[in-house]
């Protein structure tokens, strides 16, 4: 691919044929999106764990289609190279596939290149619908965080060969159904490669192990920004320091008086203070261009 141009679904099935990683990484504002840009991930998925990561929500249950338009459209801003895939929160393609296909709509109004919905086969008619329409549709199978109650918790699927087996055939029916790609969230890693095998879309895993087309990680794991991230997330920054001592040491020096120094702030004009001072006295203020102010600019 050359330099600059922009990651397409195509894109994504060229790396897989090549045997290229695929990098996916989450973001959910436009200094963020700029910075993952910059280091050259070829997918920002914009992942309704916004709700938890950036909003302290409880869980993604609480996510609405109006917080992912606005933080997809904040990604979009940053016009990045890397395809944008937007999350399609809880409940936003469950009613109906004509809601699901307006929900999905309105993310790729707001700058997404793809959405991605939790489900695979079991969803063949919202992906079908999706696809029908020129949406382009991540599948996600595995851990499905928007059905935890259902599944018992955030627990790793597929450890049994029942399991497994629905897990693979989930993935399956999202290939046939047209998905350009899939999630596959805290599996067994047998199964994550089974399915890597399996498909000619690519696989994009996350605590499912090595054997997949691409890795994601949520950006606050990865920066180390959540208190408690999963087992699965590894931590490359420990920001969190960084930011709490940048923060600690602003405050010292405000309450210190080092900040702001002289190279922070700025007066007014020569012979404007003294014009200030009499007019605020009541007095007549020297005309400006008088011979207080003339060569004082
Ligand atoms: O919402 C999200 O960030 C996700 C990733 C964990 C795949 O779905």
């Amino acid at each position: 691919m050359g330099e600059g141009e922009r990651v397409t679904v195509r894109t994504l099935l060229r790396m897989k044929r090549r045997g290229e990683k695929i990098v996916m990484v989450t973001a959910y504002d436009t200094p963020t999106a700029r910075l993952v840009d910059e280091a050259g991930v070829d997918v920002i998925l914009v992942g309704d764990s916004l709700g938890m990561v950036v909003l302290g929500l409880p869980s993604t249950l609480q996510v609405t289609m109006d917080d992912m338009v606005r933080h997809t459209a904040a990604v979009a801003r940053a016009e990045p190279r890397a395809m944008i895939v937007g999350d399609m929160p809880f409940m936003s393609y469950e009613a109906s596939v004509s809601e699901a296909v307006r929900n999905a709509g309105r993310l790729l109004s707001a700058g997404a290149d793809a959405v991605k919905i939790e489900g695979g086969g079991s969803y063949s008619d919202v992906i079908k619908a999706l696809t029908r329409a020129g949406i382009p549709v991540m599948a996600h199978v595995g851990l499905t965080p928007q059905k935890h109650k259902l599944l018992g918790g955030y627990r790793l699927i597929g450890k049994r060969a029942e399991e497994a087996r629905e897990v693979i055939e989930e993935a399956l029916g999202a290939e046939e159904a047209g998905a350009f790609a899939v999630v596959i969230e805290f599996t067994a890693w047998e199964v994550a490669r089974k399915i890597t095998e399996k498909l000619s879309i690519p696989t994009i895993c996350i605590g499912s192990g090595p054997y997949c087309d691409g890795q994601v990680l949520v950006i606050h794991d990865l920066l180390g920004l959540t208190p408690s991230p999963p087992p699965f997330a590894k931590r490359y920054a420990d920001v969190a320091s960084v930011i709490r001592e940048a923060v600690r040491r602003y405050a010292e020096e405000v309450r210190g008086g080092a900040f702001p120094g002289p190279e922070h702030y700025w007066g007014m004009k020569q012979g404007e203070a003294e014009r200030l001072e009499e007019m605020l006295s009541g007095g007549k203020p020297t005309p400006r261009g008088s011979s207080a102010e003339r060569g004082q600019d």
